[in-house]
């Protein structure tokens, strides 16, 4: 692993963009593999700028994203798939058929490990960006007594609705479950970024990157992960 320390969340955003830009660089047709969550907000605010300013070409590049809220379709403020086209997609010059989010749909959701296939299909995940949640999740693969491999419906653990309660009117206003790419297709990823920020990420991410490699400690599993850098900025 190589663990970054940097003072401040805009310097995060900077290194963090200016990798997954080398990327894009060297492989125009990637595969990028996306998370939603505040961490990455600097990030996509640079790649959206890189793209307007001509730096970065999005034609080529196709995106998968980690996870999506079950129940909310992608016209939710709130959905994962809303999140991203105000984030990053509706600033780049991504085709919108090569953008991808899981989906919350109900009846979608007995077909969720077909999203593995979806992203075997496009020939894999050349760089995925993760954050990392309170309790250690990657994606919503929440603290459990085994990792789960495909793409799953999970339940969300309290701290996790609490945490993303501030997205949200209330905590009741949290979905209870959410669809998440598994451990498989995460770690399949060439290459890794995680990205975290402030002294309250501090414990979690040392523990993930240094501790016992446990699925009490989901990020962990990352130590087994031949190319993962770390951007945690203090700030
Ligand atoms: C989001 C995701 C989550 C977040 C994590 C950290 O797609 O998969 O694992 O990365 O909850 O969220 P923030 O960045 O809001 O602290």
């Amino acid at each position: 692993m190589k663990f970054m320390t940097v003072k401040t969340y805009d310097e995060l955003s900077f290194k963090g963009a200016s990798v997954i830009a080398a990327q894009v660089i060297q492989k125009p047709n990637c595969v990028l593999g996306l998370a939603t969550g505040s961490s990455p907000v600097g990030i996509y605010q640079n790649l959206a700028k890189w793209n307007r300013e001509g730096i970065l070409d999005f034609s080529e590049v196709k995106s998968v994203n980690l996870d999506e809220y079950f129940g909310l379709d992608g016209s939710h403020p709130q959905s994962y798939r809303y999140f991203m086209q105000d984030n990053l997609f509706n600033h780049i010059n991504i085709l919108p058929e090569n953008t991808h989010v899981p989906s919350g749909c109900a009846e979608d959701v007995s077909k969720a490990a077909d999203y593995d296939d979806l992203i075997e299909g496009l020939g894999g995940i050349d760089i995925q960006l993760l954050g990392i949640g309170l309790d250690g999740h990657i994606g919503f693969n929440e603290p459990a007594d085994h990792f789960v491999g495909p793409t799953h419906l999970v339940d969300l653990h309290p701290s996790t609705i609490e945490a993303n309660a501030r997205f949200f009117n209330s905590a009741d206003e949290v979905p209870r479950q959410a669809v998440t790419m598994g451990m498989v297709s995460i770690m399949r990823a060439r290459k890794i970024l995680i990205v975290a920020n402030g002294e309250k990420k501090k414990e979690i991410l040392l523990r993930a990157c240094y501790g016992p490699i446990i699925p009490e400690v989901p990020a962990s599993i990352l130590q087994l992960h031949p190319d993962v850098t770390v951007i945690f900025s203090e700030e």
